[in-house]
């Protein structure tokens, strides 16, 4: 408790512009509280982080240590208590709704453990749907054959061209997944955030969905942050961190 007051004594008032040119994404000083009654727990405790541009980065750590919430900030899909967060050098931290909406869409992608799709939408309608999401009425108009094209060229690449029109109940976990990792790259994002995306797979259908992240990352050189628990997947990965405790440990 004292420790973590001397810190917030410590921070560095909001920063205009990232100290570091190489980190695609950077926090600093990254902490979230959450109030639980009378107690406020201490989620994450002045993280600082560079992701690299063109990098797949693993962070594994126990039950509860922080990652996801670290993971949903740095997505925008959550606000700090404390620090900044910087994408491509601007300051992004406390974006308005509309702004930090417009950048998760187009510049962010998202792979979660339990797939989050659309339950009555087709494999295809799921993958358009960031597409269709960003996109004004009059551009969607214009733009709805060039779309879908790609999404079926992004499901043909995961391998499920012969299921584009499987709602999600029609198939199997691994193929779930799979649609879920099309969709994180349909509107051509530049950092994909992978939260547990292998842990309601078997090994086998795990390594497969690293094979993909794998070639995503080497064929369109997107940048992959994965929490995972699965330390055969982390070590896949080009650096690997660990979180304990809200902080970054040796890994
Ligand atoms: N909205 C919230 N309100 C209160 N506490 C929260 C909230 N979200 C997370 N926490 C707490 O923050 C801590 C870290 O949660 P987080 O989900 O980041 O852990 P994790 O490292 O991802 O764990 P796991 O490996 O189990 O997914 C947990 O103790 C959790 O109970
Ligand atoms: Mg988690």
């Amino acid at each position: 408790m004292a420790d973590q007051a001397a810190t917030e004594a410590v921070s560095p008032s909001p920063k205009p512009e990232a100290q570091s040119p190489d980190a695609i994404l950077e926090c600093t000083g990254l902490s979230r509280d959450f109030q639980s009654g009378e107690t406020t727990l201490h989620v994450l405790r002045s993280v600082d982080f560079k992701l690299y541009e063109g990098e797949i980065a693993s962070i594994v750590g126990s039950s509860g240590a922080g990652k996801s919430t670290l993971l949903h900030l740095l997505g925008l899909l959550d606000t700090p208590t404390e620090g900044d967060i910087f994408y491509r050098g601007r300051n992004i931290t406390r974006l308005g709704q509309e702004a930090a909406a417009k950048v998760r869409n187009r510049e962010f992608g998202f792979v979660f453990q339990s797939f989050h799709l659309l339950p009555d939408f087709t494999a295809l309608e799921n993958v358009m749907m960031p597409a269709r999401i960003g996109a004004g009425s009059m551009q969607w108009m214009r733009e709805a054959g060039k779309l879908e094209a790609r999404a079926v060229e992004l499901l043909t690449r995961v391998g499920l061209a012969e299921r584009l029109t499987h709602v999600p109940s029609r198939l199997s976990g691994g193929e779930r997944q799979r649609v879920a990792l099309a969709r994180a790259l349909m509107n051509e994002p530049a950092v994909v955030f992978c939260d547990e995306p292998t842990g309601n797979l078997d090994s086998k259908t795990a390594d497969e969905i690293f094979v993909l992240i794998d070639q995503f990352n080497k064929e369109l050189g997107k940048t992959f942050l994965i929490v995972t628990h699965d330390e055969h997947i982390a070590q896949r990965a080009q650096r690997h961190l660990k979180m304990t405790d809200g902080r970054f440990v040796p890994a």
